[in-house]
C-alpha cells in the first residue's frame, strides 16, 4: 500500500480546521464527494448514452436551455445534501428559489450548500471539461423558522467551505477550509479520490490570458487596453500572452491556477453587470485563489468584499495570478 491518502482520512484527519470543529461539516464533504461520483459517471458515460446528452425543454432561471446532464447534476448533489442530515438547504444555478428540506434532521440542520451543479454544460456534447462549483454557509436564521433568502446572502467572507470538481481527462475535487487549498484525483477503478495536490499555489505571475476574445468590441475601455497589453512583446514579461479559453470556467480556472494565467469576464453591452453568478461561480472560486495566494477582482473591488441582494446576481470576475489581476485592475481603474 502507498503512503497515498485519500479524500476520507484527509477530511477526518483534518477535521479539527473545520469551521467549528464540528463533525457535521465532515460529514456535508462527504456527501459532495458522494455526488461527484455519481455525476462523473454520468458525464463520462454522456457520449454514448443518447438519453443523458441534448437538451431539455426547459429553461433555467438565467433564461438558459437546461442540458440533460445540468438536470441531472443538480438532482444528484441536490439528493444527495437532502438525505445527509445536516444541510438545511440549497442554492442553485438550476432552480429559481432555493430548497429548503423537510426532513426532520434537515429542519435542525445548520450548514447551507450554494453550487453550479454543472458548469460548462455547453461543452458537454462535444466532450469539453465540466464542472461543478459549490460553498457551504452556516444559516442565520434560527433552528425552526424557515430558510430565508439571507441565509444565503451572507456574502463571500462568511463561506465556511469553497470547492469544485473538475470533470476533465482525469476527475479532480479541490476545497478549501480557509486552510490552503488542496486538490484530490478520482481514480475510477476504485471509486476513490486520492491526494494529489496539497497546497495548491497559484504561481504570483503567469504567461496565459483567458477570455472570450470574440466579444472584444463590447468590452469596457480598459479591458480592451489590457488585452492589447497582454498581445505585446516583453520578453522579462513572457509577453506576448498565450491565449488560452475552454468555455467552462472551472477547466479554465483550474488550468490558470496550476500554470499562472489570468481569467477574465467582464462587463459588456452583451452583460452589463458580467454572465458569471457570484453566489455560486465567483465568490467560491475567490475564495480558492485566495487560498493559494492569488487574487480575485471585479476589476475594482475584491470579490469576496462584493455584497449581494439576490440569488442569481452577476459579476465582473477577473481572477489568477496577484500581479496579473493587479496589472489588469490598473487598466481597468484608469478606463473603467
Ligand atoms: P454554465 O454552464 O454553468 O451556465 O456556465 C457557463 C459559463 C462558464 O462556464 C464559462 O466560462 C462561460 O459561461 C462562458 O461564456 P461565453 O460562452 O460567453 O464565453
Ligand atoms: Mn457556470
Ligand atoms: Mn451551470
Amino acid at each position: 500500500m502507498s503512503e497515498i491518502q485519500t479524500l476520507g482520512q484527509f477530511i477526518a484527519a483534518n477535521e479539527k480546521d473545520f469551521p467549528g470543529g464540528r463533525l457535521e461539516f465532515a460529514s456535508v464533504l462527504s456527501s459532495i464527494r458522494l455526488a461527484a461520483k455519481i455525476v462523473n459517471k454520468e458525464v463520462n458515460k454522456a457520449g454514448i448514452t443518447k438519453d443523458i446528452i441534448g437538451s431539455t425543454s426547459s429553461e433555467n432561471i438565467q433564461g438558459e436551455v437546461q442540458q440533460k446532464l445540468d438536470v441531472f447534476a443538480d438532482n444528484s448533489y441536490i439528493a444527495a445534501m437532502k438525505y445527509n442530515g445536516d444541510v438545511a438547504g440549497v442554492a442553485s444555478e438550476e432552480n429559481e428559489t432555493f430548497v429548503e428540506f423537510d426532513t426532520e434532521a434537515a429542519k435542525k440542520a445548520k450548514y447551507l450548500l450554494v453550487m453550479d451543479p454543472l458548469d460548462g454544460s455547453s461543452n458537454i456534447s462535444v466532450n469539453v471539461s465540466t464542472g461543478t462549483i459549490f460553498a457551504i454557509y452556516r444559516r442565520i436564521s434560527p433552528i425552526g423558522s424557515p430558510l430565508t433568502n439571507e441565509d444565503f446572502l451572507q456574502g463571500g467572507n462568511a463561506q465556511l467551505a469553497a470547492g469544485y470538481v473538475v470533470y476533465g481527462s482525469s476527475t479532480m475535487l479541490v476545497y478549501t477550509t480557509g486552510n490552503g487549498l488542496h486538490g484530490f484525483t478520482f481514480d475510477p477503478a476504485i471509486g476513490v479520490f486520492f491526494l494529489s495536490h496539497p497546497n495548491m499555489q497559484s504561481p504570483a505571475d503567469g504567461c496565459i490570458y483567458s477570455v472570450n476574445e470574440g466579444n472584444y468590441l463590447y468590452f469596457p475601455e480598459g479591458v480592451k487596453r489590457y488585452l492589447k497589453y497582454c498581445q505585446e512583446y516583453d520578453k522579462s514579461s513572457c509577453r506576448p500572452y498565450t491565449a488560452r479559453y475552454i468555455g467552462s470556467l472551472v477547466a479554465d480556472f483550474h488550468r490558470n491556477l496550476i500554470k499562472g494565467g489570468i481569467y477574465i469576464y467582464p462587463t459588456s453591452k452583451t452583460y452589463p453587470n458580467g454572465k458569471l453568478r457570484l453566489l455560486y461561480e465567483c465568490y467560491p472560486l475567490a475564495f480558492m485563489i485566495e487560498q493559494a495566494n492569488g487574487k480575485a477582482s471585479d476589476g475594482k473591488t475584491r470579490i469576496m468584499d462584493l455584497p449581494i441582494t439576490e440569488l442569481h446576481e452577476r459579476a465582473p470576475l477577473v481572477i489568477g495570478s496577484t500581479k496579473m489581476v493587479v496589472k489588469a485592475e490598473e487598466f481597468m481603474r484608469i478606463y473603467w
